[in-house]
This record gives C-alpha cells, sequence and structure tokens, in this order.
C-alpha cells in the first residue's frame, strides 16, 4: 500500500533528508587518499546525534553501522572498516536517518583524489541517470517512467542497472511501498500521485549487472570484478514537478 503524505509529513521528510544531506556533504569533503571508512561512520554518528538524529541503517535487519560504504566493484551496502582508502577508489556513501518520525536516505558516490576517467564517467552517467528518473517523477505519470529513463539513460552510455536492488517509498519506515527498479517498460506501475515520496536509487555496474553478496551477508559486489557506482535522492511528487528533498539548499 502506497502512503501519501500531507504537507506538513512532506515537510518533516524535507528535514531529515536536510540532516542527511547536510551531513554527506561533509563526509564528501572528509574523503582522501588514508582515510579509512570507519572514520566516516563515526563522523556521520557524530553529526546525527549533535542533531538529535537516529542513524537509520544501525539495526536494520541486524546491519552494523550507520554508514554504507561501498567502494570499487562494491554495489551497495559495503561495511565500514579499517580498509584505507586510496588515490583512484570510488566510494559511494549511503546514509539514512531518522527524525521526528520521518526517515531521510541519499547516497553519494565520490572520487578518492584522482581517478581514471573511466571511473569519472561510470559516477558521471550513474548521477545522470538518477536525474533522468527524477524528472518523470511527475503527477499522473506512470512509476515505470521513473524506471524506464533511468535504464534507457544506462544503457545508451553502455553500461548495465542493477536489478537486484531497488528504491523504495519512504515516510514513516525507511522502506514503504511501492518498489521504484532501475529498469522497466514505461507505463507501468501505480500512477503517481500527490504526496508520494520515493527514494530514487540507481545502482550501475560498468558491465554486467549480475551481483555476489559476500560471506557477511551484506557486502554486495559486482559478478565479474567491474565497477560500480550509486546515486541516491528522495523525491515528493508534487503539482509543480518533482521536489529533491535530499538536495541541500543551493547545491
Ligand atoms: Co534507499
Amino acid at each position: 500500500m502506497v502512503i501519501l503524505k500531507s504537507p506538513k509529513e512532506i515537510e518533516k521528510i524535507r528535514i531529515s533528508n536536510q540532516i542527511v544531506a547536510d551531513i554527506l556533504c561533509r563526509l564528501e569533503e572528509e574523503v582522501k587518499p588514508g582515510i579509512d571508512t570507519l572514520y566516516l561512520n563515526d563522523i556521520a554518528e557524530k553529526m546525527a546525534s549533535e542533531r538529535d538524529a537516529i542513524p537509520a541503517f544501525k539495526g536494520y535487519k541486524g546491519y552494523p553501522f550507520s554508514l554504507c560504504t561501498s567502494v570499487n566493484n562494491v554495489i551497495v551496502h559495503g561495511m565500514p572498516s579499517k580498509k584505507i582508502l586510496v588515490e583512484g577508489d570510488i566510494i559511494s556513501i549511503d546514509f539514512g536517518v531518522l527524525y521526528d518520525g520521518y526517515y531521510g536516505d541519499a547516497a553519494v558516490t565520490v572520487p578518492v583524489g584522482i581517478i581514471s576517467e573511466r571511473a569519472m564517467r561510470l559516477a558521471q552517467v550513474t548521477k545522470e541517470a538518477l536525474y533522468k528518473g527524477i524528472e518523470k517523477a511527475v503527477l499522473n505519470g506512470r512509476l515505470s517512467n521513473i524506471s524506464h529513463a533511468v535504464q534507457s539513460h544506462v544503457e545508451a552510455a553502455g553500461y548495465s542497472v542493477v536489478r537486484t536492488f531497488v528504491g523504495h517509498g519512504i515516510g514513516s519506515s525507511l522502506h514503504e511501498d511501492p518498489q521504484v527498479p532501475n529498469f522497466g517498460k514505461p507505463g507501468m506501475g501505480v500512477l503517481l500521485k500527490r504526496g508520494m515520496t520515493l527514494a530514487i536509487e540507481p545502482m550501475v555496474n560498468e558491465m554486467d549487472y549480475e551481483v555476489e553478496i559476500l560471506e557477511d551477508g551484506w557486502t554486495a559486489v559486482t559478478k565479474d570484478g567491474g565497477l560500480s557506482a550509486h546515486f541516491e535522492h528522495t523525491v515528493a511528487i508534487s503539482e509543480n514537478g518533482p521536489i529533491i528533498l535530499s538536495e541541500r539548499n543551493g547545491s
């Protein structure tokens, strides 16, 4: 069941997402060769606590950290560790909070120092695909128009979209209906209505879309060892088009 939100609720979801956006922005600044990802996890926890926000992922289905840090061939759900980031890596940082009863959820892929042209293009195309999807998050459109727009952009660039994981509705739960796949024919799925809030999150592999889950039960890697990138925004459907709740004011 898709839960429609009132303007008051959307404002709360926006506030939660602004907390996420501020923290992600700070984490992006901290990413450089020589740091480890537990350091990023610590900063996220400290900043969330300063704002009375509860990290959303920690404890979710037993996930033990506040951040997902997915490096290079890791698609999503990479766990923070003492492993050092090195020049040329790409890292997806995914973060969510619960604040005043509502969730925020967003992710960015950022370069570690100077990265290859190849890695840069993958991250760029993934970000573009997210925005192509968001453009289709309009009143009276169909959900799969978002999916199709993401897939078309990714495949036109020669990459593949991951099928195993999808975006989701978000509100007073981290994951609500509907699921938001990053692939599919247009014109299918639920009709988009005012008050829907969706987390759109393309995961893009440079080669095949197949996924493997590591022994830890969480870390999702590309089966072929290729690079993967991931961006996520929480978006509200309104009369005036999509509102990106997790985009920082002015950026
Ligand atoms: Co999400």
